[in-house]
């Protein structure tokens, strides 16, 4: 028998940039709900990142941070069992990223297929030294924690793979043969990779399609009964084909011992889009209302949050200090 493993260093963030949607909470909240039990997990308030795009509002990221840990508190991301923590509190993660960018080229960065479409769809006022430099400093919060597994959405695997090169220059001209710094990997919930939003794209804040966590059940039902569904089933007994809606792509993550039903009635005609809708809505508003009752509770204690965030930002601190410690030696900095 082996002996008992240490349990996997596990590393995530989001930007504080507004309320979360359910495709946060199916595609990656899930997974930190789980790591909360099985990892040492760090989650991070990622507001520097929040600068790269959204410099000129400082006052909106800095509204956004608590609105967002309630978000994650209400989801049920137990920071007992976990350690919340702030991005910019924790300065070690810049000092890293100066560091590292000695041996960055800007080649890698130039070609990280997120850099040019941000800029084509943001416009050129993003186009700065930080937002480029984006998946650098990303890299850096997984590396101080020496993060091995980082639960993301699919757009963020470029940026992870972009981490792992960086991490292995840095041990090949600077660990002698040691992992000083660990290569991360990208964990993806590939049944909840993308989580369509109410127009079919997926569900983003800048696509305005978003069901929020926050929402109330009117609006929830309201948004959902607006969904496009098959285009081409135009009367109520037409047959529809689930695998091109997006209201079946809910049920699939909402209720899934529902689906098999759906799928029949859709198929056979028997089942109209307006019923299917409206106990979707039904089916979700119930999923979420644990949720929205826990998310109400924090709500009326911001005091509660100020202090979970501040104690796992001395925990994230400790271990930084300590990673920041060996990247020194290696680097002949001492
Ligand atoms: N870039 C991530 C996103 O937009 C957020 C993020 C910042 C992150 N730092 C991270 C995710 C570190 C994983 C690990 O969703």
């Amino acid at each position: 028998m082996t002996a008992l493993q240490p349990r996997p260093r596990v590393m995530s963030g989001m930007r504080p940039t507004g309320r979360l949607h359910i495709g946060h909470y199916f595609g990656v909240l899930t997974q930190w709900i789980e790591y909360c039990n099985s990892a040492d997990a760090f989650f991070e308030i990622a507001d520097l990142h929040a600068y790269t795009t959204g410099f000129s509002d400082p006052q909106a990221i800095r509204d956004a941070r608590n609105e967002m840990v309630l978000d994650w508190l209400a989801a049920g991301v137990d920071p007992s069992r976990s350690t919340f923590y702030l991005q910019s509190a924790v300065p070690e993660i810049s000092e890293l990223q100066v560091l590292l960018s000695m041996i960055t080229p800007v080649s890698w960065l130039e070609r990280v297929p997120t850099y040019k479409g941000q800029i084509e769809a943001l416009g050129g006022e993003i186009a700065t030294y930080g937002f480029l430099g984006y998946p650098l400093l990303q890299l850096c919060d997984i590396a101080i924690f020496r993060g091995q597994e980082v639960p993301v959405g699919r757009d963020q695997v470029a940026h992870l793979e972009f981490a792992r090169e960086v991490v292995r220059r840095f041990n090949y001209l600077y660990g002698e043969g040691q992992e000083v710094l660990v290569e991360p990997t990208a964990m993806v919930l590939e049944a909840a990779a993308e989580v369509p939003g109410t127009d079919g794209r997926k569900m983003s804040k800048s696509y305005n399609n978003t069901i929020l966590l926050a929402d109330d059940e009117e609006t929830t039902t309201k948004k959902i009964r607006a969904m496009i569904t098959d285009p081409q089933k135009i009367r109520r007994n037409d047959p529809g084909r689930p695998e091109v809606c997006s209201v079946f792509a809910l049920w699939k993550l909402v209720k899934p011992q529902h689906v098999p039903l759906v799928e029949r009635d859709c198929r056979s005609g028997a089942l109209g889009c307006v019923q299917d809708k409206g106990d979707l809505a039904e089916a979700l508003n119930a999923y979420l209302r644990p949720i929205r009752e826990r998310r109400a509770a924090y709500a009326a204690d911001p005091s509660q949050i100020e202090a979970i965030i501040a104690q796992g930002t001395a925990r994230a601190r400790e271990v930084a200090i300590e990673t920041m410690a060996d990247v020194r030696v290696a680097m002949r900095l001492v």
